[in-house]
Order: structure tokens, then sequence, then C-alpha cells
């Protein structure tokens, strides 16, 4: 005997097989989107309802029963059933159950193919809301930290060796300003995630009189899919999100690589508050950066999800197949671990301590002034190739004699060029360095205070 409780049951001779029913639902990850499976239901069956398709009386016995299930759900009452595949033959047989014929009715003009793809927008424009939220606090954050840094000098680093000095707060605004452009893309996307797929039924459009317009206008979409095979087959506003994603985990895996070597003991330039970090069981002098270490690892994981849905889409015939179904999981575990990425994020920059001398002590290793040096000598006229390869050979020495350019002292460095007097100790200092590089994406204190009261207005 067939199962009646299935949609499409009347079609088929024998069951569908236990391993194939649990290989083909998606109840389990799916319910997820319940929320937003009965917000566009409800959207739809007013539209039916104020196009005469349906009776109005229906629609008011669909409101009823679908409030009744959106409370089972939050009350977690709820019971899912994995022989009902999915999240919309759940509640669509529960609300049949619940108020009969009128329940019957809802899927008029619908397929589950136009409803899946929107419920999936609907629930990503809501993530994408939350993201931009938490992407503007770990701003604020760093923005803090900055601030309280504006003029704490370090080493800047080129190849990971010392290169120039730089003020740790213009360092942390780099990441302020890939974190500027990460938001920047999700309000982009977000601007095609919002478009309504409802409508285009199973692919091809539907012969009711149905107002697509009006679901767009109910369910806040800023418009309609303007083709059907494409409104329920592609997903690459899941993919742009993805990307997105990837991207803003990436720039964080990068800071963290930085936390990671600056909290070492060799580096020594910060402290991450112990909150953050755990143990060894049996080493007992660590301290170990977990946080920032499964953000790094974390990165792969989400740059992952990425591949694979572009690997979903790639050999998919138009229009809707079942692979789409396999879109969720690794999307939903994008936003789960991008927003406690962020979230966490947030906090710990609040919980690093700065070791001053220690990133002083640094960039006052490895000759950081050198360039400083060679521009001095190319204010007084000599050419920037000869100052280059003047201060090589000054560089050099000061290694053979174990000490720093200014160490040298004045007679020795004017050995290498008469044009060098005694105003050239206020180059070859850290501040003095620093200090030269104002304008506007420079170093110097001046423009990180600059920046951050723009950044400031920014997110304002
Ligand atoms: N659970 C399915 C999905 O996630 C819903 C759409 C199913 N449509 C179909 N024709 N089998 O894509």
């Amino acid at each position: 005997m067939q199962d009646k409780s299935k949609a499409w049951s009347g079609r088929f001779n024998e069951p569908v097989a236990e391993l194939v029913k649990r290989y083909t639902a998606s109840v389990e990850f799916d319910q997820r989107l319940a929320e937003f499976d009965i917000e566009g239901s409800l959207a739809h069956a007013r539209m039916l309802g104020h196009q005469g398709i349906i009776a109005m009386s229906d629609v008011a016995s669909i409101e009823q029963g679908l409030a009744e299930i959106l409370q089972d759900i939050r009350d977690g009452k709820f019971e899912w059933l994995l022989d009902l595949e999915d999240v919309h033959l759940n509640i669509e047989k529960r609300l049949t159950d619940k108020v009969g014929d009128a329940g019957k009715r809802l899927h008029t003009g619908r397929s589950r193919n136009d409803q899946v793809a929107t419920d999936v927008r609907l629930w990503l424009r809501a993530t994408v809301d939350d993201v931009l939220a938490r992407i503007r606090k770990l701003q604020l954050s760093l923005l803090d930290l900055a601030e309280a840094h504006f003029d704490t000098v370090m080493p800047g680093f080129t190849h990971l060796q010392v290169a120039q000095p730089v003020t740790f707060g213009h360092h942390l605004l780099a990441y302020y300003e890939m974190l500027k452009r990460d938001a920047e893309r999700f309000t982009d996307a977000r601007r095609r995630i919002n478009r309504l797929p409802l409508g285009a039924a199973a692919l091809a459009g539907t012969s009711y009189p149905i107002d697509r317009e009006m679901v767009a206008r109910a369910l806040g979409f800023d418009g309609v899919c303007e083709n059907s095979l494409d409104a329920v087959s592609d997903r690459d506003f899941a993919i742009e999100f993805t990307s997105a994603a990837a991207l803003v985990m990436t720039h964080l895996s990068r800071f963290s690589e930085e936390l990671i070597l600056w909290s070492s003991p060799r580096f020594g330039f910060i402290d991450i508050a112990d909150r953050f970090c755990t143990g060894s069981s049996i080493m007992p002098q660590k301290k170990n950066p977990d946080v920032p270490e499964l953000v790094r690892g974390k990165t792969g994981r989400v740059t992952g999800h990425l591949v694979a849905l572009l690997m979903l889409m790639k050999a998919q015939p138009l229009a809707y197949n079942k692979d789409n179904q396999e879109d969720k999981e690794g999307l939903f575990d994008t936003a789960d671990t991008l927003l406690m990425t962020l979230e966490i994020y947030a906090d710990m920059l609040r919980g690093i301590s700065v070791d001053k001398a220690a990133m002083r002590q640094a960039a006052s290793e490895g000759f950081a002034t050198a360039t400083d040096l060679a521009d001095y000598l190319v204010k007084k006229g000599l050419p920037f190739r000869d100052a280059h390869e003047m201060v090589a050979k000054a560089v050099r020495q000061a290694v053979d004699q174990n000490c720093d350019l200014a160490s040298l002292g004045l007679p020795q460095l004017q050995a290498f060029s008469a044009l060098i007097e005694d105003d050239v100790f206020e180059v070859l200092t850290l501040e003095g360095s620093v200090a030269s590089r104002n304008h506007t994406g420079g170093t110097a204190p001046a423009q990180v205070k600059q920046a951050i009261a723009g950044a400031r207005l920014h997110l304002a």
C-alpha cells in the first residue's frame, strides 16, 4: 500500500526503500528554514486569496494553522518526520492535518522548487544582516585598539623580516580596511539575494493568475527573479555569500597568524587574555592561542564549502535538480562559523594587551630606519640608487660591529658620505621615521588619528 502522506505517492507502485529515504531526506538540516518557510507560505496564500485563486476562508484557515505550527516549532513541540522528507512537506502535512482541504490548497501555483529557493533567500538575507552587524562590531573593536596605539612603534615586516618602523595603530587599520571591503561585498551580494523566486513554480511558471510583485512586496524583496528557469535552479547568490565569507575568514586568518606570532615568547609583542587561550596537558609553561589558531583552521573549512558549492553547480542542466538540496549544510555551516568567528574576534581584541617596549625594541633591531637614511641623502641631492648603495655599505659595517646605524656615530657615517651632518640622527630615530610618513595612507601617528576619525564617521 502506498503511504498517502507522501505528496507525490499516487504515481508509485512500491514504497521508497528505507535507505533511500534517509539518503534523500533533508529535514534534519532544512528544518532550520521553518520560520522562513511559513513566512513565504503566508505571503503566497494571501496572494492566492487576493487573486481569487483560493477562497478567503481558506486563507484564514491557513493563517490560523500556520500560526499554531509556528508556535509549536518555537516551543520545540513540533515533531519532524523523516518520512516527510523535508521542511516543506512536514509543515504542509501538519497544516492539512489541522485545517483539512484549505491546507491542501496552499500549494496551488507553487512547487517546492520555487519554495525552497525562496526560503533559502529569506534566511540568507537575515543572515547577511547579522553578518554586517557583527563585522561592524569587530571594526569598532579594532578602532578602539588602534586608537590606544596610534603612536606605538613596532617593526613593519616584509618577508617576515624587519623592514621599516610602523605604528601599531596603522597596522591594525589595515584589517579595518579589509573588513570594510568585506562588508561592501555582503551589502552588494544582498541586492542579488533579495529577489523573489516564488511564482516560478516547478520551472516554467504557472497558469494561475498570480501576482508575484505582491508576494515580493509582502516579503520585503526588492523585486522578482525575471526568469522562472533561472529562479528555481541557480544558487549563485549562495556562492557569492560563501565567497564573501571565505574572504572574511581569510583576512581573519592572516590576522590570526600575526596574533599567534606576536603572542609567542619569541616576539612577546602582545598578550591574549587567558579566557581565549588554553594550557597544555603536559607542558605546564604553555599558554596556547587556541582561538586564533582555530580561526586559521576554520578558514579552510569555509573555503571548502565555497569550492563544494561551485562544484555543486557546475554540471547541472537547467532547471532544478535534486543536487541543489546539497547547498544547505555547507551554507549553514559557513554562516555559523563566520558569525561565531566575528563575535569571538571582537571580544578577543578587547582582551589584547600590548608590550610597547618589546615592540619598540624589535623595531630598533634590524636597521628599520635604513630607508630613512637613504631618503635623507636623496633630499641632500644624492640620486636614490647611489644613496641605496651607500646605506647598504653602512648597514654592513654596523652588522660587523654588531650595532645599529645611529651607534656608528657621525665620523663613521661621514666616511660613507660627506653629505651626512648631525641632523641625521633625527631620521635615524623610530619616531622620526614614522612621523615623516605623513600622507593619506601613511603610518604617521597624525595620519592614524585621522584615519580612525574617518572610519568612525563611516561606521556611524
Ligand atoms: N528539499 C528540497 C531541496 O532542498 C526541496 C525541493 C525539492 N523539489 C523536488 N522537486 N524534489 O532542494
